[in-house]
């Protein structure tokens, strides 16, 4: 990498049981483990010149000190809050501190299954969503944050 060129760090969080990725509803949510998606970004990352961070939690409150902890440190923030997408006014209100891009994203379409996924705590407040492309979903969330912070 050449000195002159800044370096770039975009963290991607993921929510509630995405760590059991691969053995969660299949049909839904496919076959592929969490790991094999942040091997992924994270190769693609190396190619773009980006530092991707991941972090995956179960909890609530920790998602919301990894967004904090994030002010100041990211160029790019890209979230799947799974469950938490649609209760969190925790997670948003951390999300409102960020002034980076946001992706929100999300591997089914939540506006296709039960009414009470297809409401968003974060849609409002985040820069564009993805949703219902599986993990293709995670590349082209990437593709569009680097765009938008190399802008
Ligand atoms: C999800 C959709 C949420 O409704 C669900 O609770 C998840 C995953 C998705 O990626 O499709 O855990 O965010």
């Amino acid at each position: 990498m050449s000195k002159l060129k800044k370096l770039r760090k975009v963290l991607v969080i993921h929510g509630p049981n995405l760590n059991m990725l691969g053995k969660r509803e299949p049909a839904i949510y496919g076959k592929t483990t969490l790991n094999e998606i942040n091997k992924k970004l994270k190769n693609a990352g190396k190619n773009l010149e980006i530092t991707i961070d991941t972090f995956q939690s179960n909890h609530e409150g920790e998602i919301v000190e990894k967004i904090q902890d994030a002010m100041g440190k990211c160029q790019g923030l890209i979230i799947n809050p799974a469950a938490y997408t649609h209760t969190s006014i925790a997670i948003r209100d951390a999300l409102l501190l960020l002034n980076i891009p946001i992706i929100e994203i999300h591997l089914s379409n939540i506006y296709k299954r039960e009414s009470f996924r297809n409401k968003s705590m974060i849609a409002d407040i985040a820069t564009a969503q993805i949703s219902g492309f599986g993990i293709l979903g995670y590349s082209m969330a990437l593709e569009a944050i680097v765009t938008m912070i190399s802008t």
